[in-house]
């Protein structure tokens, strides 16, 4: 390390790994670091550990996947947790998480990264919102994905309140008000539900309608009911088409046009609640927004009402706002990347978890972040970057960010069973390029 580095990186920092964020994912790439001996630090522009499920989601939420797939499997959530546990659930599960595996300590929080640039001999700069700038081997971003808000253009203007789903918190917003809910998710059938009990009146308006998949059946979990392995998605439409059919009947009786789409075409909408409201006219099924107009909104078939308060639960970009435009490379919703993390024309630099698998986090994350860990390590045998080793034995970028699991659950396990042999193409393919470096960027071309 020369004299002019170690001035500018006094903590020393190259030989490790940055983690960017210390949510459920952060914390599960950090363990799986740690068991792999992989040197890191993280931070968190948070004040404590959780993302999400310490500051980023309404105080009455209930997961909607299951205990036993959001669970890490090396760190079952208590027997005492409900089958859909609260977000204080959530949050104390993530903190013990933490503790037992002895990663608080290593979490600097209150630590916002604003700028993280290549810079010479393939290492990152990383500068922090209090000015200082270290620079590191490798970033690891786990910033998280549902935070950067996705706004619906309407035409007019609406004279009353509107926000996005981001900024509900907790039901005193939604008390006694005319209520008009945007979008098909979980966080519009969540909030549309709470306006049933809580507001005066409850519209939730869908462009298309969507298909509710119930929570459980029989008493158990939806998300428990499918078998590990590979089904075929024909399969896995028609189960559940059949689950559909048998908890709720046909959409027509709730007033609604069948979806255009098909079952798992869009991130499932698992929901109990919004067909039982509509049954009890506590909540009125919309199409699409057509216009604003002082109070009035209109619908696409014509109808108008007036509302005090417009959610938009209209979902979130993927989003990495601390990157130069060069290294955003977001298609859509999909991060174009290797393996699911790595890029073909820079090392050291990784997207984790940006994609939405219809499972619980923990299952997925704990299958994916010890491979992970053990691509890192055969980084540093090679020169270039692992994306180009992975684009050359034939990965792609993937075509959605909507993944089955078990897609995930099979990739590792290929991986795994034929890591030595990646290990060995990884150093021929090296072989072929010998001059590579991480081209620096100019500090103006920053955000
Ligand atoms: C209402 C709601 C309900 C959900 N329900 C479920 C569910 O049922 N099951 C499920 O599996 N998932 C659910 N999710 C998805 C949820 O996002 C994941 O469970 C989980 O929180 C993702 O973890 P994460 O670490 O990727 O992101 P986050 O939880 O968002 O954490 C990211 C962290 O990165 C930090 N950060 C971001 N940018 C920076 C920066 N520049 N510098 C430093 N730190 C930074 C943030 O402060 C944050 O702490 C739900 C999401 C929402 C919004
Ligand atoms: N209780 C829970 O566990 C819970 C609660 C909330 C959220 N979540 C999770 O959090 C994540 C985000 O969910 P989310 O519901 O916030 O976002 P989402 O799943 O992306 O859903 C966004 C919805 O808004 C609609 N929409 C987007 N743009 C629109 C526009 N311009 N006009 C009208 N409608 C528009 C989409 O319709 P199209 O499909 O037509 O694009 C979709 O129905 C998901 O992983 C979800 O499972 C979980």
């Amino acid at each position: 390390m020369s004299n002019s580095e170690r001035k500018r990186n006094p903590s020393n920092t190259i030989h490790k790994q940055l983690i960017i964020g210390a949510g459920f994912v952060g914390l599960g790439m950090a363990q799986a670091l740690k068991e792999g001996g992989i040197a890191y630090d993280q931070v968190d522009a948070s004040d404590d550990l959780g993302g999400n499920w310490h500051h980023g989601v309404y105080e009455t939420a209930h997961i909607i996947s299951s205990r036993k797939v959001t669970e890490f499997s090396c760190f079952p959530m208590p027997e005492s947790y409900p089958d859909f546990p609260s977000r204080e659930n959530m949050r104390d599960y993530i903190h013990s998480f933490a503790e037992h595996f002895d990663l608080r300590s290593h979490v600097e929080l209150n630590r916002q990264v604003v700028r993280v640039l290549p810079v010479e001999d393939n290492l990152w700069q990383v500068s922090f919102d209090n000015g200082e700038e270290r620079l590191y081997k490798g970033v690891v971003m786990c910033n998280g994905h549902h935070w950067c808000k996705r706004f619906p253009e309407f035409e007019g203007k609406f004279d009353g309140e509107i926000i996005h789903s981001k900024d509900y918190k907790k039901p005193q917003q939604l008390q006694n008000k005319k209520v008009l809910v945007i979008g098909g998710g979980n966080s519009a059938c969540d909030i549309a539900s709470e306006a049933a009990r809580v507001g005066s009146k409850c519209t939730l308006s869908m462009r298309d309608s969507v298909w509710f998949i119930p929570k459980t059946f029989m008493g158990i979990p939806v998300a428990d009911l499918g078998k590990k392995g590979k089904t075929p998605a024909w399969y896995q439409r028609l189960m559940t088409y059949i689950l559909i059919r048998l908890t709720f009947g046909q959409h027509e009786t709730y007033g609604m046009p069948k979806p255009k789409h098909r079952i798992y075409d869009r991130h499932p909408t698992i929901n109990n609640e919004v067909p039982y409201y509509i049954k009890h006219g506590r909540i009125i099924y919309k199409p699409g927004v057509h216009r604003l107009d002082g109070k009035s909104v209109e619908f696409t078939d014509g109808s108008r009402d007036e509302f005090d308060l417009i959610v938009c639960a209209t979902g979130y970009y993927v989003a990495y706002p601390f990157l130069p435009p060069e290294l955003q490379r977001v298609k859509g919703s999909v991060v174009q990347c290797y393996g699911d993390s790595f890029l073909d024309d820079y090392k050291g630099l990784a997207y984790i978890g940006w994609y939405q698998p219809r499972s619980g986090i923990g299952s997925v994350l704990g299958a994916f972040a010890p491979i992970f860990a053990r691509y890192l390590k055969l980084q540093d045998e090679i020169n270039i970057p692992l994306g180009l080793v992975l684009k050359e034995i034939g990965k792609k970028p993937r075509q959605t960010h909507l993944i089955d699991p078990n897609d995930i659950y099979q990739e590792v396990e290929q991986a795994e069973r034929n890591f030595d042999k990646i290990a060995q193409q990884a150093s021929q393919i090296d072989a072929k390029y010998p001059n590579f470096h991480n081209q620096p960027l100019a500090k103006s071309n920053n955000i």
